[in-house]
């Protein structure tokens, strides 16, 4: 398969950005390439772009209309600027000035290109182009740095001679460079999960006393749904059961709203068969024996006490469910002290195949956007180095599609 080759993908989309600087005539041949690999293509031409190549020649290159407006009545109709900002897989800016990075980086959004860029949801790319001292003044290079931790993926910008008589960094990357980088991206994603069916819990449960109290936990669900996230990524079926929480479900996740230990264990039963389960839910071990129909009310007396019984152990379930156990049973084990030892335990009393400790007592950790863990499977121990949730989310899902290999 040649780099550029994306027969086998389904039909991509690229929203071009064209902005204003001299380089923008190389956006011409850049569309030539892109449409050459059948990949469509609409085009947002700055107005400053628009003094240096014509909406007709880019319009005819790409075959398809050019967008300059924010607030045209004829264009919103057609397709409104929030609608074009994610109607593509893909958003380029090339050429990207020194203007457009600034309003980028800050967030501002006073013409299309700005607009569509604040409004995307998708991987955007910028080709700088401008003179080696825009380039290289601190205020650029700061918008860079901040592009850069967005997300932003920056393609060039070269070092040469400019139109402008100088010489250093600030060339636009030549087309073909840029196109490749666009194929790399559009390239499908591999999908060594595809058919296959995963169960996730997570986040907390919430087990009522009476009808405005609940016993619940601090648990905020962030690295359950981020492994559902990564699972969907590679190709998963994924039925995500999750106590409340506030997060959005991942896209291409199917989630089942429960609230408590109960309601969870029932919801996994119904999402069986699974090939994989994984137990990321901090599931509440008691739950008061009854709750009170009406709001408990202060009073003279002594204050009430709830008792407790124990919830059922849903991971443990799901790894004695005999022939409709899932082949791959993964648990997780928030522990303040002795975290091997606790999770090799943990993992022998649930009968599950692995478990994913982690020492909650560590800072933001719990609620946070990092954690920090060790893999304890049959086989031996691994300590994974402090990563963002999402990237701890990334590395299980490989090692769980390695393991259904
Ligand atoms: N778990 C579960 N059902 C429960 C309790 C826990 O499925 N009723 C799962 C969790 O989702 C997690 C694992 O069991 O995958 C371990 O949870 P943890 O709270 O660390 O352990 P506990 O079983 O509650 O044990 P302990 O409180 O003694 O640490």
């Amino acid at each position: 398969m040649s780099g550029n080759d994306l027969s086998h993908a389904a039909p991509r989309r690229v929203l071009l950005i064209v902005g204003g600087g001299i380089a923008a005539y190389k956006s011409l041949e850049l569309v030539r390439l892109l449409r050459k690999a059948d990949v469509a293509v609409t085009p947002v031409l700055t107005k400053a772009a628009e003094r240096f190549v014509t909406s007709l020649s880019l319009s005819a290159l790409a075959e398809s209309e050019v967008r300059t407006e924010l607030f045209s009545l004829a264009d919103e109709a057609k397709m409104g600027h929030i609608e074009l900002s994610r109607s593509a897989d893909l958003v380029v800016v090339a050429p990207a000035t020194a203007d457009l990075m600034a309003k980028a980086a800050n967030g501002l959004a006073d013409d299309l290109a700005s607009t569509v860029l604040l409004a995307t949801d998708k991987p955007v790319f910028m080709a700088p182009a401008m003179n080696v001292r825009m380039w290289l003044h601190p205020a650029t290079q700061r918008n860079l740095a901040t592009l850069a931790v967005d997300g932003v993926r920056i393609v060039g910008p070269d070092e040469g001679s400019m139109a402008c008589g100088e010489f250093g960094p600030g060339r636009m990357a030549e087309p073909p460079v840029i196109a490749q980088a666009i194929f790399e991206a559009l390239k499908p994603a591999p999908r060594p999960l595809a058919g296959r069916h995963v169960l996730i819990t997570a986040g907390p449960t919430a087990e009522p006393i009476d009808p405005v109290r609940v016993i619940t936990n601090r648990s905020s669900g962030k690295q359950g749904y981020a492994i559902a996230g990564a699972l969907a990524g590679l190709g998963a079926r994924v039925t995500l059961v999750s106590g409340p929480t506030s997060l959005p479900p991942p896209p291409g996740v199917a989630r089942v709203d429960v609230e408590t230990a109960l309601q969870m264990k029932a919801a996994c039963d119904a999402a069986l068969p699974a090939d994989v389960a994984v137990c990321v839910a901090a599931v509440a071990d008691w739950r008061p024996d009854h709750a009170f129909k009406l709001k408990l009310k202060k009073g003279p007396g002594a204050p009430p006490s709830v008792a407790l019984v124990e919830n059922p152990d849903i991971l443990a379930g799901l790894s004695a469910k005999g022939p409709q156990r899932p082949r791959l049973v993964v648990g997780f084990a928030a522990e303040t002290n002795d975290l091997e030892a606790n999770a090799r335990s943990k993992l022998e009393r649930k009968g599950c195949d692995w478990i994913v400790a982690n020492d909650v007592s560590g800072e933001g950790i719990m609620g946070g956007d990092q954690n920090e863990v060790l893999l304890v499977t049959r086989e031996g121990t691994e300590r994974w180095a402090r990563a963002a949730k999402t990237g701890i989310a990334a590395r299980l899902a490989e090692r769980i599609a390695a393991a259904l290999a």
